[in-house]
């Protein structure tokens, strides 16, 4: 038995254990919360209508990470907001199962002021699942990203967005079409959804247990 290795997974679990524990005080306010939601540090999340799914991770440590607004906001299964990301929402933001947002994303459905005596935009914003977005990227009032779509860092998002390409720059542009091995279903992979195409090179070549298909 390795011993080091058993400590470390030891530790792992025992930190998620407390995420999990610190997830009930600080989403007691979400409407509806799926199961083992993990809360690092003191993310805000109070806005009125806010309903999130299974395995929600948010994180807080730089900055104040918010969730937050009199809108409809609702967030699939498996999502990750890191730290200082804002979801802002007066009136609908959706985001779809297997989203990340990275550092200090904003996201708004509200210019909150108009211009030239025009009245100020609302309009509903959708993050389509498996979509990675960037550090400090923006994601402008009225935009629908498609699925798997990588938003590159800082890049300002002011239009909708076809499924499975890079966009990048401000404002954002289609860099690319990303094509992913099948049964990929998000835009980044890790430890916790390892690429299929790595683990063939890799591992034994089994396929990867993903639990359920794109
Ligand atoms: C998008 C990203 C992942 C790179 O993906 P990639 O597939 O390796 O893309 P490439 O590096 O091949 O870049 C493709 C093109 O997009 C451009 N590009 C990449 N990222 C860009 C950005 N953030 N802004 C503007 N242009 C960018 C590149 O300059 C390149 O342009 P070119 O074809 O004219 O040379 C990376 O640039 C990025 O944004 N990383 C940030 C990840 C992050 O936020 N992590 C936080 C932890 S969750």
């Amino acid at each position: 038995m390795d011993w080091e290795r058993r400590r470390i997974e030891l530790q792992w679990h025992a930190a998620g254990f407390r995420q999990e524990l610190r997830a009930r005080w600080v989403l007691r306010k979400v409407n509806r919360l799926g199961r083992r939601a993990r809360v690092l540090g003191d993310p805000r999340v109070d806005g009125t209508d806010v309903e999130i799914g299974d395995d929600f991770i948010i994180w807080q440590a730089h900055r104040q990470t918010l969730v937050s607004g009199g809108g409809r906001i609702r967030i699939g299964d498996r999502v990750f907001l890191n730290s200082g990301s804002v979801v802002l929402s007066v009136l609908e933001i959706t985001i779809g199962d297997d989203v990340a947002l990275a550092n200090e994303v904003y996201v708004m459905d509200s210019n909150s002021h108009g211009v030239e005596g025009r009245p100020h935009v609302d309009a509903p914003v959708h993050i389509g699942s498996g979509t990675w977005v960037g550090a400090r990227a923006m994601i402008l009032p009225g935009v629908t990203i498609g699925k798997r779509v990588l938003v590159a860092a800082g890049s300002v998002v002011t239009k909708d967005v076809p499924d499975d390409v890079l966009v990048a720059g401000n404002p954002a542009k289609v860099i690319r079409t990303l094509s992913y091995p099948p049964r990929c279903r998000r835009a980044w992979h890790d430890a916790w959804c390892p690429c299929p195409k790595i683990e063939a090179l890799e591992g034994d070549g089994s396929p990867p247990a993903l639990d359920e298909p794109a």
